[in-house]
């Protein structure tokens, strides 16, 4: 009796496992999503800021990799609302991206959140 429940609880520890691979298998890159939405166009191909359409923006793009030009909070919930939302101020031109899947907006969080630490270092 209790090997039997010890047998299944192998089952169900190996199915979880597998599981748990194939999701992070399936997970988008955040530098693949951030290229795919076109956030380099003005953010910069590195996040630097410096996209071809970045010149003449007021407020610029922020430049992901520097702590202190981020001017609505560099913390992963505020970056999750930025994307989400964009930023409704007057002449800003960062648009909102409302329309990512959950896992797209988990990935370019933690992209940016990397650029952040890589900066750091
Ligand atoms: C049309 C140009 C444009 C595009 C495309 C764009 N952004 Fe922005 N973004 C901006 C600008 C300009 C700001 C600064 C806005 C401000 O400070 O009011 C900004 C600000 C942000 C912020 C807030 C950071 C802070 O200053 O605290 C985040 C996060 C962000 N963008 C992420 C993204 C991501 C991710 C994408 C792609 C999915 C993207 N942006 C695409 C122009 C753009």
């Amino acid at each position: 009796m209790s090997s039997k429940v010890l047998a299944s609880a192998f089952v169900a520890f190996g199915a979880a496992f597998l599981g748990g691979c194939g999701r992070s298998k399936a997970a988008p890159s955040g530098r693949q999503v951030y290229l795919d939405y076109g956030c380099a166009a003005c953010h910069g191909m590195s996040g630097d800021g410096r996209g071809m359409q970045s010149r003449a923006m007021t407020p610029p793009p922020t430049n992901f990799r520097d702590v202190a030009s981020y001017r609505h909070g560099a913390d992963s919930g505020s970056l999750r609302r930025a994307i989400l939302l964009g930023i409704r101020e007057e002449s800003s031109r960062m648009p909102s991206f409302e329309h990512l899947a959950p896992e797209e907006l988990d990935a370019l969080v933690s992209y940016l959140s990397s650029l952040q630490t890589a900066h750091n270092e």
